[in-house]
Formats: structure tokens, sequence, C-alpha cells
């Protein structure tokens, strides 16, 4: 009988103190309903997002998971078993399923999609042409609006989403300002990804740095909130865009992110503020995949990978994405 390992939430975890939240199971694989698929997982996508899932919060755009069930989170794998007519064995596919070495989806629910396999390395349909790609692009383009020769600034800008913001509002002609946690994440994105300016939260005054850009910021991909929203709404531009597409800072707390002390620059600068949810834009029917594969073909949209192997890892693979350990996208190779 096949089986299955996958972690299990069984508390809410204390900050980042993970391994006494969760455990790792094993159980029978379930054989595909009429409709399902079974999928067998290559890599798993670790992502922020989930931390605020492990909380009892009611308020966010997802329910809590319920304790005692699978961890949730992205997959890429083959598909092992299909009961529907758009999947075959062996197809290469992406979607919503469980931190776990095989998950049995129902495709709608789980957003299952099939991957190009020309790509060189299949990793990047999680990186770069992956969703964090497409929020990146989604963010840039139809929230935030930027238009070349704007300033944009871009904090977690070393991470999944913030490296791929980066690039992508540099290849459209954007002068563009990277915030990241450590002096190697900066270097990285000023000489490999070719930004402008890379800015260390950790050693330097951010809000100094910020007030010295000539004409303010025109645009703000903000991943983290807290202390880096504040340092830069001062510093933003007459009529300034701000997206939020994550509050890093404040996915362990139990009641959220607390809001901006400098909230008044939204009048005094007249500024917008706005989330980035890329469900929205893909209910719409939005593609982004042509435009990042552009990208990518042209070489003007690299990935970098923080890889841990075995499903017995994955803790310590989310454990480096919270903690910031990370340069581009974190996976876990089954
Ligand atoms: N809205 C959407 O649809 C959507 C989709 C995907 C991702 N997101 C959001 O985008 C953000 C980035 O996600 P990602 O998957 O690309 O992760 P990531 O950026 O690869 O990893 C998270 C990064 O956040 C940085 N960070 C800054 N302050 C932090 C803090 N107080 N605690 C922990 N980390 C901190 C860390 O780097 P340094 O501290 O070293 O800079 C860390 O590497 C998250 O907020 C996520 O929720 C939103």
């Amino acid at each position: 009988m096949l089986t299955r390992q996958f972690w299990r939430l069984d508390a809410r975890p204390d900050d980042h103190d993970y391994a006494a939240a969760l455990a790792l199971v094993e159980e029978p694989v379930r054989d595909p309903a009429p409709g399902e698929v079974l999928v067998e997982a290559r890599y798993l996508s670790m992502d922020p997002g989930v931390r605020v899932w492990m909380t009892a919060r009611e308020d966010g755009y997802s329910p809590p998971i319920p304790l005692g069930t699978p961890m949730q989170g992205q997959f890429l794998g083959r598909v092992l078993q299909s009961a529907h007519t758009g999947f075959a064995a062996g197809d290469l596919v992406r979607g919503f399923g469980h931190w776990a070495t095989h998950s049995t989806v129902d495709p709608a629910l789980s957003g299952l999609a099939k991957m190009d396999e020309d790509v060189a390395d299949i990793r990047d349909h999680f990186g770069v042409l992956g969703l964090n790609g497409w929020t990146a692009l989604c963010g840039l383009t139809d929230v935030l609006g930027i238009r070349a020769g704007e300033t944009v600034l871009v904090s977690a800008a070393a991470g999944a989403t913030g490296s791929i913001a980066c690039q992508i509002a540099r290849n459209m002609g954007c002068r563009v300002i990277g915030i990241a946690g450590s002096d190697d994440k900066c270097a990285w994105l000023t000489s490999t990804l070719g930004i402008d300016t890379a800015i260390n939260y950790k050693t330097q005054d951010v809000a100094a740095e910020l007030a010295k850009v000539e004409g303010g910021i025109n645009a703000y991909f903000e991943n983290v909130g807290g202390t880096l929203l504040d340092a830069a709404l001062p510093n933003m531009a007459m009529h300034g865009r701000i997206g939020i597409c994550g509050l890093i800072e404040g996915y362990t707390s139990e009641t959220g992110a607390p809001g901006p002390a400098r909230f008044d620059q939204v009048l005094m600068k007249r500024l917008t503020i706005r989330g980035i949810f890329l469900p929205d834009f893909m209910a719409e029917g939005r593609d982004y995949y042509p435009p990042l594969r552009a990208m990518y073909d042209a070489g003007r949209l690299v990935g970098e990978f923080d890889e841990t192997q075995g499903i017995e890892h994955v803790l310590h693979a989310f454990t480096r994405l919270m903690t910031g350990r990370n340069t581009g996208k974190v996976i876990v190779k089954l």
C-alpha cells in the first residue's frame, strides 16, 4: 500500500517554535475520487503567508488551518494517478495541497495547472515563473502602475517576491531601491540583479537613506510593514503609491501588524495605499505567465533558490524563510 508523509498542525505556534506545533505523520495515500488527481510532490514551496493561517486569526484572507489537519502549501510535482480528463499520469503540475510527499486534490479547488517542461530548471515554476513572479508583476503593473523613469522601493528585496519585483522594475526602466537584512543580500541586489541602491535595514538608518532620494519614492512595493513602512511614508513623492503585498513583520502575531505611526503622510503627500492580492486578478482571468516567460527567456529575470532536502527538514526550511536567512525562493526538494 502506498503511504504518504505529511506535516500536521497540532497547535498554534509560539513565535518560530514550529517543532512544538507540527508533527510529521504517515498515512495511506487516498486514491483519487472521480474528478480528482493524485500528485507526487518533487518540490514544496515555503510561503510566509501560511504563517498567518497557523494562527487563530479569523480576519485574514484565508481561514485558520484547523488543528489536527495537514499543513497547507504549494507543491510542484508529477501526476501519479488521474481521475480527471484534464490531467494524465506524468504531467508536471503545480497547485495547492499539503506539506506532504503526496496530495490528492480537486484541480479546481487546488488551482492545479500543467507546467511547461521546456524551462531550463523546473524549480523556476516556483520562482520567477511561479506565483511570486505573478504577484510581483501584478503588484507593479496592475496595482502600482509603475512607469519608466519612476523611483520604485522594494522591501524584503532579496527574498523570492522582492527580488523578482526588483528585476521587473529595473527591466521597465525604473530606478530601483531595495531594502534587505544583510550586506551580502545588498551586494547581490546591486551586483547580480543590477538595481541602483540597496539599504541594509539592520545596520543603516533606512529613513535617513530614503530622505536622500531625489524627488522621493513614486511607488513602494511593501513586503514587510511596521518599521519599514514608517521609514518610507515621509519619503514618498507627492501622489506616491504604496502596494501592500505582505506585512511579514506582523505574521507571528495573533492580532496582526500594528498600523503605521506616520499615517498622516497619506494626507500630507496625497498617497494611495492598496493591497496586492493575486487571486483577485486571477479571478478576472489575468495571465502573468507570458510576460514573465519573455523576460525569463531573454535572461532578464533570474531566480535564486534556498533549497533544503527532505520532507523531514520542512520546518528547518520554513524557519529559514521566516527568520530572513534566505536569499531568493525557499523550497524543499523531496
Ligand atoms: N499578496 C500576495 O498575493 C502575496 C503573494 C506572495 C507573497 N506575498 C508576501 O510577500 C512577502 C515576501 O514573501 P516571499 O515568499 O517572497 O518571502 P521572502 O521574501 O523570500 O522571505 C521573507 C523575507 O522577509 C524579510 N523580512 C523582513 N523583515 C522581516 C521580519 N520582521 N521577519 C521575518 N522576515 C523579514 C527577510 O529578509 P531580510 O529581513 O533579510 O530582508 C526574509 O528573507 C511576504 O510578506 C508574503 O506574505 C504576498
